[in-house]
């Protein structure tokens, strides 16, 4: 465990979820929200707070897809490789970011932790195919040169 973790971000959390193991899901998905992922500094801490034991927070964090261990970008850009994508060539998509971002199948987050990169089974968006998000937008018809001129977008807004 770190010890230089700052844990002020942790405490407001555990107080507002008033100190109960009770309200595990809510007081992960508060820091995840606060940390855009969970610091695994955290498990030790919250193990002790709350009476729970490691394993047990482990495996709720891990049964909830939403929850991640892996730092992500200020922007997460997930690319739908569902049937109706694939068929409509979401592959060149992907590989484009991969390549203009240098990350790749096991490299999924920039070093300055700008961008990551994942994919999903189905956005819902079937039609618009193929399409990726950024946080919560969706974009549709998403081509190779599309993936360019959205990454500049996205650079351009810091
Ligand atoms: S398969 Fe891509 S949005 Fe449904």
């Amino acid at each position: 465990m770190s010890s230089s973790f700052d844990f002020t971000v942790v405490d407001q959390v555990l107080s507002a979820n008033n100190n109960s193991s009770q309200y595990i899901i809510a007081i992960l998905q508060d820091i995840q929200e606060h940390y855009r992922y969970l610091p695994r500094e955290i498990v030790p801490y919250l193990s002790e707070k709350l009476g729970m034991s490691e394993a047990k927070i482990y495996s709720i964090a891990t049964f909830y897809e939403n929850f991640s261990f892996e730092p992500k970008g200020k922007y997460v850009i997930k690319v739908c490789d569902g049937t109706a994508c694939h068929v409509r060539h979401s592959t060149p998509v992907l590989e484009a970011l991969w390549k203009e971002l240098g990350l790749s199948k096991e490299k999924h987050t920039t070093d300055d932790l700008m961008f990551t990169v994942e994919t999903v089974s189905c956005l819902g968006a079937c039609g618009l195919a193929p399409t990726m998000m950024v946080n919560e937008q969706v974009y549709a018809a998403m081509t190779p040169e599309k993936v360019l001129a959205v990454l500049e977008e996205l650079r351009g807004r810091g």
